[in-house]
């Protein structure tokens, strides 16, 4: 599915080294790298190339972004990292990621705060989340705005996860997050962090018992050749962030970085769009080779999240952004 470490790691040195050689003689066009973890047939994918034709365009050529799938520059940790000292310009990462740099970060990717797509989508294209978004410059990078991931559910080896008890004793992927980790264990199972690029094959080798996402990772990354029972226990709706770097963005001139952070945000809309466009035709690719897709009661489910809820939220801010979002439904 991806591409082994050791090229990866190859491409990676020849893009990184090639836009230090471009940048050193380049006047007229300034690349902009991209790292996504996922194929060129995704939503996100397709919202940021959307995204980036519109930037060449309004900007009258001067940035020209590639979106580079599939972890070649690295797993989200790793590109992030990259954005964060300049080596590349952006980065598509999912919200616990950034949650390791400031823990606010957990309200907006708790366990069932959104009631579904239409309450997600206003919440992002409110302006409510402008102030956190800006406010992670001092860690060399800035949030430009979210995309959904849709919700993400179970999905195991052996037998649906029907209820709650069926979680004991699972070893369940989730994201690199303490937060992922404590919900994994309030719901009965065991989290294990790592990057997505590992997923299929722990599973396959029976390090995990399955995982949890959304049904497009799940179908687009086969992920049902080796957990075929996918539980709909819609128990997250995690966004996606879009991540540029602070020193990239003071390179641009005023003017363009306002077109810049414009065009990003318009993104979104038409991101959640082509998410929905989607999710069908996957869901229906994955059964056809084999998935099952079993609805279950999610009221238990949730009702084990609520602890956390409460223990993740330590500050005023956080509170008083939980309550703005919950109010937003
Ligand atoms: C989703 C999400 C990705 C994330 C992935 C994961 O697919 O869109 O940003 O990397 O889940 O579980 O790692």
């Amino acid at each position: 599915m991806f591409k082994t470490k050791a090229l990866k790691l190859a491409t990676l040195a020849v893009v990184i080294g090639s836009s230090l050689t471009f940048s050193s003689f380049a006047a007229a066009t300034t690349e902009i790298k991209a790292a996504f973890n996922q194929s060129n047939q995704h939503p996100q994918f397709i919202a940021l190339e959307a995204f980036g034709k519109k930037l060449n365009e309004q900007t009258d050529g001067r940035y020209k972004l590639t979106v580079y799938p599939n972890e070649l520059l690295g797993d989200q940790r790793a590109s992030l990292e990259l954005v964060q000292n300049g080596a590349i310009q952006m980065a598509m990462v999912a919200n616990p990621l950034i949650e390791n740099y400031d823990k606010t970060f957990r309200v907006i990717g708790m366990p069932y705060i959104y009631s579904g797509p239409e309450h997600q989508e206003k919440v992002f294209t409110s302006g409510t989340l402008d102030p956190l978004f800006s406010s992670t410059t001092k860690f060399g990078f800035e949030v430009l705005t979210a995309y959904t991931a849709g919700a993400r559910s179970m999905y195991t080896k052996h037998a649906p996860v029907e209820n709650i008890a069926a979680m004991k004793g699972q070893k369940i992927r989730v994201m690199q997050s303490d937060t992922m980790i404590k919900m994994l264990s309030c719901m009965g199972g065991t989290g294990v962090p790592m990057g997505q690029g590992e997923v299929y094959t722990a599973i396959q080798q029976g390090v995990l018992d399955g995982a949890e996402n959304n049904e497009i990772t799940y179908s687009d990354l086969k992920q049902y050749e080796v957990a075929p029972y996918f539980t709909a226990t819609r128990h997250l709706m995690v966004p996606d962030l879009l991540v540029a770097s602070s020193y990239f963005m003071s390179t641009m001139s005023k003017e363009d970085q306002a077109t810049f952070k414009r065009l990003a945000k318009e993104s979104t809309p038409m991101q959640f769009k082509a998410w929905n466009n989607r999710i069908e035709v996957a869901k229906k690719s994955a059964q056809e080779k084999g998935a099952t897709f079993t609805e279950v009661d999610t009221k238990p489910f949730q009702a084990s999240c609520n602890k956390l809820q409460a223990e993740l939220i330590e500050t005023p801010e956080q509170k008083a952004l939980f309550n703005k979002i919950v109010s937003m439904q």
